[in-house]
């Protein structure tokens, strides 16, 4: 019985307590560098199963392997495509994701059927004490509902989830702020592709590469190749429920009260939208600042009842404002 939303979670920093529950077979949330995951033990189906459930999400969209080093990572994984050590080594611990191919030990039910698994590790200091006392990677998806806007405090974990877990491993804000970038290797091309902007920039990639990686494209998608896609490709998602626009036109200016538009700038305000509604990620121009800002601020309005239209002009389209545009697209895309 659920009567009130937030009446069961726990919120600390307990990782006996943490590492306990995961050993039942309960989900957690656990603090990342990127975002705030909803985890439980990769090689306890029902577990997963509950992820699946916990964030109403379906079975089709696969889950992302967390564990605490590379030697790990072999466990779980057949081969490293080139370069695989060089990105590992200077990005890990990190916002970095590969989609490897999976070892029989690492089920189905993770990969969504998906002969590749997704892995990581993640760079924050209380998940990865976590994760080496445990015996079983985890596997984390972002901790909010299905298709919302993704968790980066504990607070907004608990607003969400809070009546469905049992505890939330508090990390403070997270550092980074968008979700890690996932790539994977085309046989074909001999190649790194872009799955997801994310923490980790194409010009800090293309550093390592020596090339830039090219973005694994949807049109490529025929049956057979269904199963690599990555959902969060998905045209819709991190999305609030309030009205998200790049612009404020001339027509959205008559039909929506004054009061009801919010705004969230890079750097500068908006001369129309009043000051009270305003918020800007990084008066200096930070990207890095811009994206630990830019979930808390879309929460921030969406959560506010006089606010029916949130205005956020796109980011400028380099490093970090690259995995902002692709956020703020799907969040406004209808
Ligand atoms: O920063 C992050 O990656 C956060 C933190 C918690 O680690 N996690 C995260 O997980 O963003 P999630 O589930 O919200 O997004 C993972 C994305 C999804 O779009 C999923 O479809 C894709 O990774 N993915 C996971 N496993 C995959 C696989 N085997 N093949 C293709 N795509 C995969
Ligand atoms: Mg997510």
């Amino acid at each position: 019985m659920e009567s009130s939303k937030a009446s069961i979670v726990e919120i600390g920093t307990d990782l006996e307590k943490v590492a306990e529950l995961l050993l039942q077979g309960e989900v957690v949330a656990i603090p990342t560098e990127t975002v705030y995951g909803l985890a439980g033990n990769a090689f306890d189906n029902k577990a997963v199963s509950k992820i699946f459930e916990v964030k109403n999400r379906p079975t089709f969209n696969p889950l992302i392997l967390h564990t605490y080093s590379l030697e790990q990572v072999k466990h779980f994984v057949k081969e490293f495509p080139p370069f695989t050590e060089e990105l590992a080594n200077k990005f890990w611990p990190g916002p970095l994701t590969f989609l490897l191919p999976k070892q029989e030990l690492i089920s189905d039910l993770v990969t969504a059927g998906n002969e590749r698994v997704a892995v990581r590790i993640p760079n924050h200091p209380l998940t990865l004490e976590l994760l080496s006392r445990l015996d079983f990677p985890l596997v984390a998806p972002s901790a909010n509902p299905y298709m919302y806007i993704s968790p980066t405090k504990a607070e907004h974990v608990a607003k969400q989830l809070g009546g469905k877990i049992k505890y939330i491993l508090d990390g403070g804000p997270c550092q980074v702020g968008v979700e890690s970038t996932i790539l994977g290797f085309n046989e074909e091309t001999q190649q790194w592709e872009l799955y997801r902007e994310g923490g980790i920039t194409s010009e800090e990639l293309t550093q390592v590469l020596g090339y830039q990686p090219r973005k694994f494209f949807k049109k490529k998608l025929s049956t057979e190749t269904k199963g690599n896609a990555a959902p969060g490709m998905l045209k819709k998602h991190y999305s609030p429920h309030k009205k998200v626009v790049f612009h404020l036109d001339p027509f959205l200016k008559v039909s929506f009260p004054k009061e009801s538009l919010a705004f969230i700038g890079f750097q500068q305000r908006h001369p129309y939208i009043l000051e009270s509604n305003q918020v800007i990620l990084s008066p200096k121009g930070d990207l890095v600042e811009a994206a630990s800002n830019f979930f808390d601020a879309m929460r921030y309005f969406d959560q506010q009842e006089k606010i029916q239209l949130i205005v956020i002009p796109k980011f400028p389209d380099t490093g970090l404002g690259r995995a902002l545009n692709d956020r703020l697209i799907r969040a406004a895309a209808e």
